[in-house]
């Protein structure tokens, strides 16, 4: 096969600097024990519900029902979230060990030796009395840290912090809270945070930097269907989710079955987004869930809570919402530029009419950002104003193969594309294939030749906790201390020079040309200009005219995903088995020849002198 790259710069169309970004959804334990570095699992006691008694799951008790009692009631301090746990200690002569109460954090905690960790606790004792807090293995009998704190007996409420130092490294720890002594104590909002967060910000730095590593221009969130809720009660909702962390309720998110604190809330996102780089995308719950909505004639409440939100992000300092992010630690404004107006929402009886109370009040008040909607424009014109639409596909890998001339054929007036979800999943999938890498780069290659219609796009799911593996595949696997992308991770960090990148047109003569798929950039990194030619051809010439300069042998590279089967997969035990290996192009010119392995896809930077 024979690929001619037109690198002339007349010919030369620049791609959105917005190209290339991530979905970050609350899904498969993404945030809650996921990115979000909390070690405590229900910690304020809520995620059992408001009526006591009620399930504490995950903490459970250390002793027997003889030496140890607890159970849920609602005196806490915080109005907002007020279920506290109430431990009454029976025994006369308690074990030496003492009983009390544990929390196994997600699936276990990682402790690590030497590093610090951060508790604070809300704790009233009527009579003063020694609390003995450890992190210990999970059976109890590993003591990693562990340090008595005195509390004075009194009928208020007292913060407690500590800072535990590990003197050992266990994957699946605990926390533990024991007493020898009789007596009545109360328990709430119980954290433990790793020090070493990524800036201080509370996310796992390694998790972080996978995400760095994608360069990612922005950052859609918090979801998805995590946005919608099944029911609206269980919606997402931003006034929640701010402010000090003990006085948020969290909330359960019955789409994907699990409880949140709410660690990671609205502004942890937009610290995200400012930390990674990426412009924020704030997608909001317009009055509709899976199974209920709101009558466009009520959503006049829910339009002004969205205002709020705009305003806690964009507002001054001294404005009513600015102010509150102010307060927690930003007084700066996050540049929000872009919101979706809901998710997957566009056939619903009340999307249209809420959408257009939404665009128009927020248009009004933020002239330039720009608003989303859930219509798929890409085949027929949208009934209603949008700056641009959604597009989502997940299907199997032929299909989104020949997915890659998709936008070839849409209208270019009226409102851009974002691809805010895109996937191989099901037949095909597996856990993260290389089959669906390749598919998934062919339809990349898509987006970028259509990149003047096609403004944004990221792949989705973003992550997966190991222990919840509720959607698969995702792009990035994690337990508590371990992390390895998929294949269609590692496909992403091959385009991700692509944004704000100069597009070249491209010819392909191969009597196989419908399995082919590549294109053509030029980018730059601090230093140096590069021709990128993206390729899954298995023999190839590379011929390119118009180049305005030479093409230099040194510093010119390849990088190939490829792997010896094609549905291999990566693992913890196996993380690399299919990653990006990179190598020097010692063979580099404006016509060369090229051989590649059967499914692999493959870039030629060639250096520019
Ligand atoms: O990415 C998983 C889910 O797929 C998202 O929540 C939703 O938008 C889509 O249906």
């Amino acid at each position: 096969a024979t690929l001619k790259v037109d690198a002339s710069p007349q010919s030369a169309r620049k791609i959105p600097e917005t190209l290339f970004g991530i979905f970050f959804e609350e899904i498969n334990h993404a945030g809650a024990g996921g990115i979000w570095a909390e070690l405590v699992s229900n910690r304020g006691f809520e995620a059992g519900g408001p009526h006591t008694p009620s399930n504490i799951d995950p903490w459970s008790i250390i002793g027997d029902d003889s030496s140890v009692f607890v159970a849920t009631d609602r005196t806490s301090c915080f109005s907002r979230n007020n279920v506290a746990l109430r431990m009454e200690v029976l025994c006369d002569d308690c074990p030496t060990a003492g009983v009390g109460i544990y929390n196994p954090g997600f699936w276990g905690m990682n402790i690590e030796d030497g590093k610090a960790y951060n508790l604070v606790m809300y704790v009233k004792s009527p009579e003063t009395t020694d609390l003995t807090v450890s992190l210990t293995s999970s059976d109890g009998l590993q003591n990693l840290a562990s340090t008595t704190i005195t509390v004075s007996g009194t009928s208020n409420w007292t913060k407690v912090e500590q800072k535990l130092v590990a003197k050992g490294t266990n994957r699946t720890s605990r926390l533990q809270i024991t007493t020898n002594k009789k007596g009545v104590v109360w328990f709430d909002q119980v954290s433990l945070m790793p020090e070493d967060t990524y800036k201080g910000h509370g996310f796992r730095t390694e998790l972080i930097s996978m995400l760095l590593d994608l360069k990612p221009r922005f950052l859609r969130f918090p979801g998805g269907c995590f946005v919608e809720g099944d029911w609206l009660r269980n919606a997402f909702r931003w006034r929640e989710s701010i402010g000090p962390w003990e006085e948020r309720p969290g909330h359960f998110g019955d789409v994907w079955h699990y409880w949140t604190d709410d660690g990671l809330g609205y502004y942890e996102f937009l610290q995200l987004a400012e930390d990674l780089g990426a412009a924020p995308i704030w997608v909001f719950n317009n009055g509709v869930s899976h199974n209920d909505e709101v009558d466009t004639a009520a959503i006049a409440p829910f339009v002004k809570d969205v205002l709020d939100s705009l305003e806690f992000a964009r507002g001054s300092a001294d404005s009513t919402w600015g102010s509150v992010r102010a307060a927690m630690g930003h007084p700066e404004p996050f540049p929000v530029k872009y919101v979706a107006i809901g998710n997957e929402d566009c056939g619903k009886k009340f999307y249209r009419g809420n959408y257009i109370k939404f665009y128009n009040a927020i248009r009004q008040a933020y002239p330039d950002i720009q608003m989303i909607s859930n219509c798929d424009g890409s085949s027929k014109p949208l009934d209603h104003p949008a700056d641009l639409y959604d597009f989502h596909v997940y299907t199997d890998s032929k299909t989104l193969f020949n997915m890659k001339s998709t936008f070839d054929r849409t209208s270019r007036s009226g409102p851009k594309a974002f691809v805010s979800e895109y996937a191989v999943w099901r037949s095909d999938a597996g856990r993260g294939s290389l089959l669906a890498s390749l598919a998934e780069a062919a339809f990349l290659t898509g987006l970028e030749k259509n990149s003047d219609i096609v403004q944004m796009a990221s792949y989705a799911p973003l992550f997966v906790n190991d222990n919840d593996r509720t959607w698969n595949p995702d792009a990035i696997v994690f337990n508590s201390w371990q992390h390895y992308g998929t294949p269609s991770y590692w496909m992403q960090t091959l385009f991700r020079e692509s944004s704000g990148a100069m597009l070249h047109p491209i010819t392909i003569s191969s009597s196989y040309s419908g399995s082919l798929a590549a294109s053509a950039i030029t980018w730059q990194d601090s230093e140096n200009s590069f021709l990128r030619v993206k390729a899954n051809a298995v023999s190839l010439t590379i011929s390119t005219t118009g180049l305005q300069a030479s093409v230099n042998a040194l510093g010119s590279t390849t990088t190939v995903l490829t792997s010896g089967n094609v549905m291999d997969e990566n693992s913890f035990s196996n993380p690399n088995k299919v990653a990006p290996v990179k190598s020097e192009l010692s063979n580099a010119a404006e016509q060369m020849q090229v051989t590649l392995a059967p499914h692999s896809f493959s870039t030629f930077d060639l250096a520019l002198a």
